[in-house]
């Protein structure tokens, strides 16, 4: 599409199931967020559109984990992701839900239109059924030894291990998630959409029309479902989670829609929202052809972005994408990434490890949004090691833009009284014009580059624009030119021309890579325009390129730092934490199934949710080391910054203690006034969020999760030893 009057663009809506790693945000967000940063820099009519994806087994067998309804679970990870995405600058226009009433609407009308045109088939068929739970089994509820690279665990919509998609038939000794029962077959009806139908428009419109402008692996994975055949594909599901069917659909009473029926269509709904909110036509997005649609997805939605959604949106009248972008995977510490195994960087996690943290704060999210983009996955694999995390940012963001914008500032305080210094036209040379010229080159090499979703190229064009800013100033030694004065001890006219130009040529080439870097690394780019005094207008893509951004005589602001390197200790401690969180995680696992309870859903479903942890056997000696005693919280007030940490002080007959304890989420403040506890008194001193925490407090925690003080029942001298 030449030049589309307005863009959709969409990022893969998440499962509500659980905290998401920065895999996932390599994959489906953060390309999506540079591309509408950059669109909208461009000033264009774009909307960008996710939420969270609400139904499906994803969800209810989350549910069943963690012993809670699926209504607990969504809106516990839905408030976790929309928060998550906000704080590492993932700038939807809304993040929506598909648990909305707005959503469950759109999506029956849709299956309702598709219905009445008779583009849906309906067929009864034998379907594997628990007798024990008393439902049928699809998806995740079943699972079996996988036909194709034969693990055992292979679910009834997918093999995770290879990756292929199968259907409940085709897995060998099938037995049941709930039970763990064989299942037996019974009948039932259900709802599919005939993708053979649609075989030959796919081809032509895939293999075709696209073949010039989709991914290589994008294309790749439709050519071989299309040269497989394609299968009409269920829609509809017996479960009793989910959305139901419309109310008049005969004989679809207790059946819900596939969550791959209604899950794309939260797209559609989004857009509704965000046009409700913003008093905007939501149709011109959805049915106008001069509208460019994009979803930015991961590598394990290719076929129902590029085959399953478009056939649904060609029946219902909509227009299609113009491309779905999708990246390959990003390993982490030379192994697949996966939360279920422990072994993932958790977008929470990295928030509160490094983000909400004092030497943390929004420079942070932009080292993370450097690294994940400089190693992005665009045409295979790539690898997250916290080494290289370490390397990237201390070697690019930090020595070469980092360090060049600090030069620019200091030395223009230093040699030109903090003020843009003026250009003399007379002595401009070879090196200042090529410069000057390169910024137009940047700026047209990093669209076409962009507009082919090569984020990572186009950001080391912005990389390697501050590189050669770094090497001019080197050549030129503004600081050597200085030395030469005259009779006052001033530099001389000559030298302060020379000096003028380096300068202020070096002061453009900042505010041209603050455009150029703000798709990528927006808070650096607002942080400059502080600097730089200037309004985020300055921005705006249409002054890329530009040599006269900041006005001659202006006077600026002394330099901020915009990103710190990543400390040896800190390279470490993540890698440990890896470590023992998968060690965890695989002890549990393990304990679970050899309790001999292999088979019941618990054991079954048991993972990192039930934390459950394998303690080692101890001596009376080792107990002997801790010194517990009795105290009595006398104030309490949260942490900054921390949502989950009370500071606490304690009196322990002989002293007041401060400790900092993860019970914010627990209690309120005020509840804790005048509590007896018992502390571990020779616990080593800890610094959390800068505050030294001395000791511990023994909490009990229930079933349910819930925490309660272990304290005498009686209330006793603080200082009274325990043991
Ligand atoms: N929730 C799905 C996943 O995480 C993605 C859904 S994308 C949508 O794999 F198009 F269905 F919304
Ligand atoms: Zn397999």
């Amino acid at each position: 599409m030449t030049d589309p009057k307005r863009y959709l663009i969409t990022s893969a809506l998440p499962y509500a199931n659980g905290p998401k790693h920065i895999g996932h945000l390599a994959g489906a967000y953060l390309p999506a967020d540079i591309y509408v940063r950059y669109l909208r820099a461009k000033k264009k009519d774009v909307v960008y559109v996710c939420g969270s994806d609400e139904h499906g087994a994803a969800i209810t067998i989350q549910a069943m984990k963690e012993k809670t309804t699926p209504k607990e679970i969504v809106d516990k990870y839905h408030a976790m992701l929309k928060s998550n995405m906000a704080d590492l600058g993932i700038s939807f226009d809304i993040y929506h839900r598909t648990s909305e009433i707005l959503h469950h609407e759109t999506a029956q009308e849709f299956f309702t239109l598709l219905n009445n045109h008779g583009d849906l088939e309906v067929k009864e068929s034998e379907q594997f059924f628990d007798t024990e739970a008393n439902t049928f089994l699809a998806d995740r509820y079943i699972v079996g030894t996988c036909p194709v690279c034969s693990s055992d665990n292979a679910f009834g919509d997918q093999c995770e291990k290879c990756g292929t998609s199968l259907s409940p038939d085709e897995l060998i000794n099938p037995r049941s998630t709930l039970s763990g029962n064989t299942p037996v077959k019974k009948l039932t009806k259900h709802w599919y959409l005939p993708l053979n139908r649609h075989e030959d428009f796919l081809r032509k419109w895939i293999l075709e029309d696209h073949q010039q402008d989709w991914k290589a692996n994008v294309l790749g994975q439709c050519k071989s479902w299309l040269d497989i055949g394609l299968q009409p594909r269920a829609v509809t599901r017996d479960l009793d989670w989910g959305i139901a069917l419309p109310a008049d659909v005969e004989g679809g009473k207790g059946k819900v829609l596939y969550v791959w029926f209604d899950a794309p269509i939260g797209y559609i709904s989004a857009t509704k929202q965000w046009a409700i909110d913003n008093e905007k036509d939501w149709k011109p997005y959805w049915y106008n052809d001069d509208t460019k649609l994009v979803h930015f997805i991961g590598k394990d939605n290719i076929v129902f972005h590029a085959i399953i959604f478009p056939v649904m949106l060609k029946l219902h009248g909509n227009i299609l994408p113009e491309n779905v972008p999708s990246n390959e995977f990003m390993n982490l510490e030379g192994d697949k990434m996966s939360t279920s195994r422990g072994w993932s960087i958790e977008m929470d996690d990295y928030i509160n490890d490094f983000v909400k943290k004092e030497n943390g704060g929004d420079q942070m999210v932009d080292a993370l949004r450097y690294y994940l983009t400089a190693i992005a996955p665009e045409t295979k694999d790539s690898e997250f090691t916290w080494k290289g995390f370490q390397d990237s940012v201390k070697g690019e963001l930090v020595d070469v833009f980092g360090n060049f914008v600090n030069r620019a500032f200091v030395l223009m305080h230093k040699l030109c009284k903090g003020k843009v210094p003026p250009l003399h036209s007379d002595i401009l040379d070879e090196a200042d014009k090529t410069l000057f010229a390169e910024l137009t080159n940047t700026k047209v090499r990093i669209e076409n580059l962009i507009e082919s979703y090569k984020f990572r190229d186009a950001l080391f064009e912005v990389i390697d624009l501050a590189r050669k800013g770094n090497k001019y100033m080197q050549d030129k030694e503004p600081w050597i030119v200085a030395k030469q004065v005259g009779d006052n001890g001033q530099p001389t006219l000559e030298a302060q021309k020379s000096i003028d130009n380096c300068l202020h040529i070096c002061l453009q080439l900042t505010a041209n890579l603050a455009v150029f870097v703000n798709p990528f690394l927006p808070f650096a780019a607002k942080k400059m325009c502080h600097m730089m005094k200037v309004v985020d207008k300055i921005l705006d893509w249409e002054n890329a390129g530009s040599t006269k951004l900041l006005s001659v005589g202006y006077s600026l602001r002394e330099p901020q730092l915009l990103f710190r390197k990543i400390e040896d200790t800190e390279v470490a401690e993540q890698v440990e934490k890896l470590k023992l969180k998968s060690q965890q995680i695989k002890m549990e696992n393990e304990k679970s199934q050899s309790v001999g309870a292999a088979s019941s859903t618990e054991a079954q479903l048991s993972n990192a949710a039930d934390d459950k942890k394998v303690i080692a056997e101890i001596n009376f000696d080792d107990f002997a080391k801790i010194n517990l005693k009795v105290g009595t919280i006398v104030t309490a007030e949260k942490v900054a910054k921390a949502d989950k940490l009370l500071k606490l002080e304690v009196d322990m007959g002989t002293e007041v203690r401060t400790i900092v304890s993860g019970i914010a989420l627990h209690f309120s403040p005020e509840q804790l006034i005048g509590q007896q506890v018992v502390v571990v008194a020779n616990l080593a001193p800890r610094k959390m969020r800068g505050i030294e925490s001395n000791g511990m407090i023994l909490l009990a925690e229930d079933k349910s999760g819930k925490l309660h003080f272990v304290s005498p029942t009686n209330v006793i001298d603080n200082g009274s030893g325990v043991s």
